[in-house]
């Protein structure tokens, strides 16, 4: 017998497979010649939410659940947090190694001649209501842009494939601030290539009447560690959205856009932001205890908290902790913070939460960070979409480049009604009756 096989018994029919087993995975294809007879479609694997399956080869990111660990090609977070920057830890994402000087000079050169966007972004922007939620207003607008370069975006060539990053990396930041500023009325602001990454952003933000804007130094190392520690998170919903949509040979901005929609969801990016109005609902530490209570009871959940993969800590949890309280030196505690720290310690003493392995996630500090630095609650998933752009785009270009890849189409266990036919008005079952209207109820 081979060593690395599997042999399974059909009980059905008494017949032995043996199974290639590698890299600690069986191929889900090989089931298939599991089968009762010949006319038999054979066996599939069902796995909802893929909880349990490799939908991809990847040499990302490295995350080890149990432990801990996260690491961008190879490289733990709590290194590239403490001595990089995301516009380097992006390029390591993109690219696959460190940069020397030369090629992080020209990185950061190409990606800062790309700040700009068309004259006809803040047009449309014009369309959006005032109150339009910003992450919907990103979500439309970055699949917008595949309009403006429709005619230089191969995405089979390299050198477009090279050129639609750099400009969605470069034009992530302008799209978010303006989205900001059309919130407010308030007139857009160009970016100022002399500034870092994390610098220009603010600026672009928060400028107001003055010449030329300063951002505060713990401000932008903060934001440049948080974006250092959000640019990739291996196959999440949002990477998995880019791998999928991007599957069907759709344009980097479409498939960027489709990620960045899941990202908007309150399990995923839109996180931080419940965050934070759960915090400012709760309102005080006196009623944290009734609040874990209702989460006890399955009434809510508390957000921030728990991950599919995490099962100890998530490290990136603990570094924001850490960012939060330099910030705080700057501008003041964050009220909320309280709230947060007495939630988590009832949280991590309670069975309830203990026995389920959940833990603080990234976004359960990472609002009190943005709030404190002048960010709107809703501004908070677009500060996820802008350093995860680097990930999506790494996820995309190996999906696309991995000839082990085809368009993505899940399988399906029917159990539906089986073929009927079409009846006259009068000759269907009465809607009225309980077991149509249950029937209805559920499919709606
Ligand atoms: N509060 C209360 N109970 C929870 C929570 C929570 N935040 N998360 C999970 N549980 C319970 C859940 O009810 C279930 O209990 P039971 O076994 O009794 O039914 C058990 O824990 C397992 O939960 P699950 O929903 O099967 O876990 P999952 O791996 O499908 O979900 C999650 C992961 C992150 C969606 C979930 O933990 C959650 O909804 N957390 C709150 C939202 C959040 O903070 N999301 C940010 C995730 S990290 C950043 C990112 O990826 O964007």
């Amino acid at each position: 017998m081979a060593e690395n096989t599997l042999t399974v018994t059909d009980n059905r029919t008494g017949k032995s497979y043996e199974l290639a087993v590698e890299n600690g995975s069986i191929r889900a294809i090989d089931l298939r010649n599991i089968k009762i007879d010949e006319d038999d479609f054979g066996l599939l694997s069902y796995d909802p939410a893929l909880v349990n399956t490799a939908a991809c080869k990847s040499t990302i990111t490295f995350i080890d659940g149990d432990k801990g660990i996260l690491c961008y090609r190879g490289y733990p977070i709590e290194e590239l947090a403490e001595s990089s920057t995301y516009l380097e830890t992006a390029y390591l994402v993109v690219k696959g190694e460190l940069p020397d000087q030369d090629h992080l000079d020209a990185w950061t050169h190409n990606i800062t001649m790309h700040t700009m966007v068309h004259q006809n972004v803040g047009k449309f922007l014009e369309g959006f209501r005032y109150d339009a939620h910003p992450m919907g207003m990103l979500v439309s607008t970055v699949a917008a842009m595949s309009t403006f370069y429709d005619g230089d975006n191969d995405i089979f060539d390299v050198e477009s494939r090279r050129l639609q990053t750099r400009r969605l990396i470069g034009k992530m930041p302008t799209i978010a601030a303006m989205c900001y500023r059309h919130s407010l009325g308030l007139p857009y602001v160009l970016p100022d290539n002399n500034l870092s990454y994390t610098g220009n952003f603010l600026s672009m933000m928060f400028k107001m009447t003055e010449q030329s804007f300063t951002p505060k130094p713990v401000f932008e190392r903060a934001l440049d560690v948080l974006f250092i520690l959000h640019a990739d998170h291996e196959q999440n919903c949002s990477a998995n959205a880019v791998r999928a949509v991007g599957s069907s040979h759709v344009d980097q901005y479409c498939a960027v856009s489709a990620a960045a929609a899941a990202l908007y969801g309150p399990l995923h990016g839109g996180a931080n932001e419940a965050v934070i109005r759960m915090l400012t609902e709760i309102g005080s530490v006196n009623n944290v205890p009734a609040f874990i209570e209702s989460v006890k009871a399955g009434e809510r959940r508390l957000m921030g908290f728990g991950h599919r993969v995490y099962r100890n800590y998530d490290p990136r949890a603990r570094i924001i902790k850490e960012i939060a309280y330099e910030v705080f030196e700057e501008t003041g505690k964050n009220p909320l913070i309280d709230i947060a720290l007495e939630l988590e310690r009832i949280a991590l003493d309670d069975d309830y939460f203990v026995s389920r392995r959940l833990y603080p996630n990234v976004d359960f500090y990472s609002g009190s960070i943005y709030q404190a630095m002048g960010f709107p609650v809703a501004m908070f998933p677009v500060l996820f979409a802008i350093p995860r752009t680097s990930g999506w785009l790494a996820q995309w270009a190996e999906m696309i480049q991995d000839p082990e890849q085809k368009i993505t189409r899940p399988r399906q266990i029917y159990l539906g009604e089986p073929t009927r036919h079409w009846a006259p008005i009068e000759g269907r079952p009465d809607p009225k009756t309980q077991e149509v209207r249950e029937r209805f109820f559920r499919r709606l």
